[in-house]
């Protein structure tokens, strides 16, 4: 590259470029993300042509339903819609440590040992490293190659040359343009390292993942349009310290978003955890008071989950509200209508809200499950273990209607259940109900009649 020595600022955010270093970014309004880098000369690099230029008529497309490649984790191809596409990217990204580089290469051992060709490029670990870890995952097939290199100029060639039906990229941040003279990971070098790639999957229909890193603010390292390139961005959630992770879709063009799998960190690598709501309720105490089960939606898939709520008499003049996995604010404006509505004095209480195993929820269809778990703590008294509930609350203490109800009735019955407090308004719509008792309620006073 002809180096100007011209420098110019960008927003690691969203990309925004400037000639001056600016405090706000005008295109995002973050503060404080502008950083310098050196200006690039412009078609320092010949474009290929990529896609064929000639315009078709829209009925001559071939509408056939895309092949997928099988990634040998049922859970993982359902988020993805169904199997990886040919000439997907597909960006991965996740705190360190959460087990990406774990689940990349046992989708490669899936997908070798399949009849696959594949090329696992990391510029983050040696191969003895990738070969450690690999074997705690038990055979290989030699069809899964590795390749330890950061040039995304080495790579392209090696890729071009071997032509392999799938390439993971570990990491994003690692691997650099060597006509870009800023720093890999910076935010040029990032977006035309995607750019390049996104050239590699489409032009030669390979499918390819990329790993991406995960700032503090839990955002994929490097400007927001990284995201916007790809096809299909998944997220790897879960608490370090929890043996659970979740693979959730935030953007698919392939695809349904909001999808979740669910994965179990081993001994032996990643395991698919193929009914949830059983694992989510594992240990559920059987007769404690301020526990209640409810079940969520996550994409289309409903999963059961226990929400365990705490109230204490305060030793302070005001109480303090403690909540895990789901919205602070959310439990003090439900503790506010509780106060309002059904007339309990909440405000000499401490109160805290647990959602167990875990998982992080803000769907309003828990509202209901959270005025149930906070009024059964209070008034000590214990819902049965075989009940479940969902619903909306509104201010008024009114219970709203939620959608997907028969799914997650049907999900409840599936784990024995036996009894359901919804919204009264869903009853009607429920057809297949037997051996499960429907209460329908119209506001939070009945629910708390109930308890
Ligand atoms: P890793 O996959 O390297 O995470 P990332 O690439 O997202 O940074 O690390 C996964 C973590 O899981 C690591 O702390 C070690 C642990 N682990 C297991 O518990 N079992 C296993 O079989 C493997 C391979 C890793
Ligand atoms: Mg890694």
């Amino acid at each position: 590259m002809a180096k100007t020595g011209k420098t110019v600022f960008f927003c690691r955010e969203c990309g925004y470029e400037s000639s001056k270093w600016l405090g706000q970014c005008p295109g995002c309004r973050e503060v404080g993300t502008f950083v310098e880098e050196p200006v690039r000369e412009k078609n320092s690099r010949l474009k290929k042509p990529l896609w064929d230029s000639q315009p078709v008529t829209i009925n001559e497309v071939s509408a056939k339903d895309e092949e997928r490649i099988s990634t040998g984790f049922c859970e993982l191809d359902r988020v993805l819609g169904g199997g990886v596409v040919p000439g997907g990217l597909i960006l991965v990204g996740g705190d360190p440590g959460i087990g990406k580089s774990t689940l990349l290469l046992q989708v490669c051992r899936n997908m070798s040992n399949d009849g696959k060709n594949i090329i696992y490029i990391s510029g983050e670990e040696s191969l003895k490293q990738i070969k450690l870890r690999a074997n705690r995952m038990g055979q290989f097939s030699d069809r899964l190659q590795l390749l330890s290199e950061t040039s995304l100029d080495v790579i392209e060639s090696v890729v071009e040359k071997l032509k392999p039906d799938a390439v993971v990229i570990d990491s994003i941040q690692t691997v650099f343009r060597e006509d870009i003279s800023s720093a890999p990971g910076s935010v040029s070098q990032v977006r035309e390292s995607t750019n390049t790639l996104m050239q590699m999957a489409k032009g030669s229909a390979i499918p390819i993942f990329i790993v991406g890193h995960v700032t503090k603010e839990g955002v994929v390292a490097g400007p927001r349009v990284l995201e916007h390139m790809v096809d299909t961005v998944l997220y790897f959630e879960g608490d370090r310290h929890a043996a659970y992770r979740i693979i959730r879709t935030v953007k698919n063009r392939f695809g349904a978003t909001n999808e979740i799998g669910v994965f179990e960190m081993r001994e032996d690598g990643l395991q698919q955890v193929l009914n949830p709501s059983e694992f989510m309720l594992e240990g559920r105490p059987e007769d404690a008071s301020g526990s209640v089960v409810s079940c969520l939606m996550e994409g289309t898939r409903p999963i059961l989950v226990e929400i365990q709520a705490l109230i204490t008499h305060t030793n302070f003049g005001i109480p303090r509200r403690t909540s895990v996995g789901t919205d602070y604010n959310r439990v003090n404006l439900l503790m506010a209508v509780i106060e309002k509505r059904v007339g309990i004095q909440m405000s000499d209480y401490d109160a805290y809200v647990n959602v167990a195993g875990g998982m992080k929820i803000n769907e309003p269809a828990m509202d209901l499950a959270l005025v149930m778990a906070l009024i059964g703590s209070y008034k000590n008294r214990v819902i049965d273990a075989d009940t479940i509930v969902f619903g909306e609350v509104g201010l008024a203490g009114e219970v709203r209607a939620v959608s997907q109800v028969e799914q997650r009735v049907l999900e409840a019955k599936k784990l024995g259940f036996k009894r359901c407090i919804l919204p009264a308004v869903c009853v009607k719509n429920i057809q297949k109900a037997d051996g499960i008792l429907l209460e329908g309620v119209n506001n939070i006073k009945e629910a708390a009649d109930i308890i």
